[in-house]
């Protein structure tokens, strides 16, 4: 079956928070928004009849977690990853900050310092905080590229290995962004290894966020597969949630192959009902980590990865001033968020928070909310139809006319 993704879905006035609530959010309720990292595709029409069928059983009452959720979950690792794991090894929270928010709680206490790489996805920082502790930075380099498919500069995140033994030294947690966003890196085995090491060295748990991974262009590692040790000082956050556009449902899985570590988190989260999902939670895995699901995730991928190219091109071929590329980006290796870069501009953030919201009329993430090394940039969602994407692009274009 072909998937239509240039299909327009009008989500205004369903309740969304894309669409919805852009005059609490940016003071502005016709601005086009391409900022909260859910797509503006269909979810999958096969999930969307599952769901109908079962909203047609007629009663709404407390769901469970049946035993196909957790097969489903641990066939999935295996098929997608090679990584084999028991379904007493996993579990379900409803969401993935709400997932870190409770094993900061778990796992440190007032005062610990959590270590994180900005310019990364911000509630890492906010979790860090709400749950008592110290926000240790060890910011990502930025550092270019030549692309050798198409001989230019491209932008890409790596990172400061220096800054991060000597920051991790003393941290009781680190989270890592795996993929990371903003940016998309997908982080290669022997950068893994490395980070696997020196965590193990000083005994830093690591809560890894893997929540954009099935959506990678390039193979994806998870962290707790890296060694054997690691695996035993992991803990893993997925969902289905990205890869298949249901973030609405709040489903997502957890993953500690140590049996300590495991029995800690589950009893925390038992204790406080905090993994109790709702009547539909546990339908996504078993529908969606299937031949299916995979099918979609194919066609959809394609179409993101398309979407990026596009967006690139774009750049290149309309923000050029002589020899300099005015507005440019970091490339994604991963998932449907692009970080652009308007440091070449020399204004500041401000101005071009300013020229995005009240002349581009556009919503995105400004790249400051993401930490240090978010100046200059702005972070775009490319999961929609191409041709709002274009429209995008366009007012982007035409909102920089006299810098151009
Ligand atoms: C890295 C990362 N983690 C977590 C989330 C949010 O996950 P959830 O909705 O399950 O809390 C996002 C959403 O953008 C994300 O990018």
């Amino acid at each position: 079956m072909k998937y239509n993704f240039d299909k327009i879905i009008n989500r205004k006035g369903t309740d969304c928070i894309k669409w919805d609530c852009n005059k609490e959010r940016f003071g502005d309720d016709h601005l086009l928004p391409m900022w909260i990292a859910d797509m503006d595709f269909q979810t999958p029409k096969f999930f969307l009849d599952a769901i109908k069928k079962k909203i047609d059983g007629g009663v709404l009452g407390y769901g469970c977690r049946p035993a196909r959720w957790g097969n489903a979950v641990t066939k999935w690792f295996k098929e997608e990853y090679g990584w084999e794991i028991r379904c007493s090894q996993i579990g379900f929270v409803p969401g993935i900050v709400v997932g870190i928010c409770h094993a900061l709680r778990c796992f440190t206490k007032k005062g610990d310092r959590v270590l994180i790489q900005p310019p990364v996805y911000y509630p890492f920082k906010n979790q860090i905080l709400a749950a008592g502790c110290k926000v240790v930075n060890n910011p990502l380099k930025l550092v270019t590229k030549k692309d050798k498919s198409c001989n230019t500069i491209v932008y890409d995140f790596e990172i400061d290995w220096e800054d991060f033994e000597k920051k991790i030294k003393g941290c009781k947690c680190f989270i890592l962004c795996n993929p990371h966003n903003p940016g998309g890196r997908v982080w290669s085995r022997s950068e893994l290894k490395k980070m696997a090491s020196i965590c193990l060295k000083y005994k830093v748990l690591v809560l890894s966020d893997e929540i954009h991974c099935d959506l990678s262009f390039s193979k994806h590692i998870p962290f707790a597969t890296v060694n054997k040790q690691q695996g035993q000082n992991t803990i893993t956050f997925h969902a289905p949630s990205k890869t298949f556009n249901c973030a609405g449902l709040c489903a997502s899985e957890w993953v500690a192959e140590n049996l300590d570590i495991h029995t800690k988190f589950s009893e925390y989260l038992s204790a406080g009902e905090f993994a109790s999902g709702h009547t539909l939670s546990f339908m996504p895995a078993p529908e969606l980590y299937t031949n299916k699901g995979r099918e979609w995730l194919k066609q959809a991928k394609k179409y993101i990865w398309d979407n990026i190219i596009f967006t690139e091109k774009y750049l290149k071929e309309n923000f050029t001033k002589g020899n300099q590329q005015l507005v440019s980006m970091v490339q994604p290796h991963a998932s449907f968020l692009i970080f652009l870069n308007f440091r070449a501009l020399e204004i500041s953030q401000q101005e071009l928070v300013d020229i995005i919201l009240k002349k581009a009329h556009l919503a995105l993430n400004d790249g400051i909310t993401f930490g240090p090394g978010g100046e200059g940039f702005m972070r775009l969602n490319v999961g929609c139809p191409r041709s709002v994407l274009e429209k995008a692009l366009k007012s982007i274009k035409k909102a920089l006319k006299n810098y151009l």
